[in-house]
């Protein structure tokens, strides 16, 4: 059997491109019987960016709502929020000391974020460490993440074998399973979706919103309506595509292709689509984020099983170094 784990950042509601390429996968991966899992809320993390309490919190919820939605079982997977066990804390200080500063320096994220972002603070710094803490704290084998973690993952690595070099095998060295970029969803511009690049299609919003972020946001050619068009140039295709069956996709080609059939009908077939498949996971999202004591219930029993292997795990750390 083997421990996966793996945490969300909690720094805005998911979105289309964060569902079908985080979510959905790591849902799948928790169902295998043969597995344990972890799947935690990044509360912590967060806060490198997020400075109001009402946003942190909303977002909080917000990312929880959305992983239930699409139906992570809290019965099968221990669901917590990272703050709600501070250890996690205390250990990402052990392993601050353990840990080369010049090192830390080569971390690409840092570098990317603190040449964009206006707060560049000391969390965002140690932001790897308290990840490794996140993984080493519950003994993860496996740990699901997007090639932008590698680095973090292999930083986590590396502490953990300093460690275990100096007082033999006091932790578990995880190894990163990478999530294939083969779902990379575009955002209504084209770029890949970012909740930083204003690109976002959020499925919980109401049916009148999408539809007006659909038909304003995606950008088309004006190839008149009679002529053919070629969907493999198209964003609108490519996005109709990763949410549609095979089948579906496959006569929207068709349809592009033999003309008559205009931008317009398109993007309310995608309209429609996501209006359909979504139903389901809006309405449970909604009946979440207007029951928050039912997420708070959630969470709770999640952090109390997370707390109970964080525990021992810490106790086995103080012991080892001296506390
Ligand atoms: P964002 O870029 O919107 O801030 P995050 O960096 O918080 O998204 O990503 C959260 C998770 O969602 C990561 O595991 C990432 O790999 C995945 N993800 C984000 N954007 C996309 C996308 N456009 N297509 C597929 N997966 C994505
Ligand atoms: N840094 C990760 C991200 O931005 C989130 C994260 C925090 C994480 N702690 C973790 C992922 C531990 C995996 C394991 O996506």
């Amino acid at each position: 059997m083997a421990r996966i784990l793996t945490g969300i950042q909690s720094t805005g509601t998911p979105h289309l491109g964060n569902i079908l390429g985080a979510i959905l996968p790591a849902i799948e991966m928790s169902k295998d019987a043969k597995n344990d899992s972890f799947l935690f809320i990044a509360d912590l993390h967060s806060l490198t960016q997020i400075k109001s309490p009402q946003t942190l919190k909303e977002n909080t919820y917000s990312v929880a709502a959305s992983w239930l939605a699409f139906g992570l079982d809290p019965e099968k997977t221990v669901f917590y929020r990272q703050s709600d066990v501070p250890e996690c804390s205390e250990l990402a200080w052990y392993l601050n000391c353990f840990f080369p500063y010049q090192r830390l320096k080569l971390a690409h994220s840092f570098k990317d974020k603190s040449s964009r972002l206006e707060d560049v603070n000391a969390g965002l710094f140690v932001y790897p460490m308290l990840m490794a803490a996140d993984i080493l704290l519950y003994d993860a084998n496996l740990v699901p993440v997007g090639k932008d973690q590698l680095q973090h993952l292999e930083m986590t690595r590396d502490v953990a074998s300093r460690i275990n070099h100096k007082f033999k095998n006091l932790f578990v060295v995880p190894e990163a399973i990478i999530r294939e970029e083969n779902m990379l969803i575009p955002g209504t511009d084209g770029e890949k979706m970012s909740k930083s690049k204003n690109n976002t299609i959020d499925v919980f919003q109401d049916e009148k919103t999408l539809k007006k972020i659909i038909n304003k946001n995606i950008i088309t050619d004006n190839i008149p309506l009679e002529a053919p068009k070629n969907p493999d140039d198209s964003n609108l295709f490519k996005l109709f595509s990763v949410v549609a069956e095979k089948d579906q996709a496959h006569q929207m080609a068709k349809n592009l292709r033999a003309g008559g059939y205009g931008w317009g009908h398109a993007k309310k077939e995608l309209i429609e689509l996501i209006n359909a498949k979504f139903h389901s996971p809006r309405e449970k999202f909604l009946h979440y984020m207007n029951n928050k004591n039912e997420l708070d219930y959630i969470l709770e029993i999640g952090a109390h099983k997370a707390k109970s292997v964080a525990t021992k795990t810490l106790e086995r750390v103080r012991n080892t170094i001296g506390y």
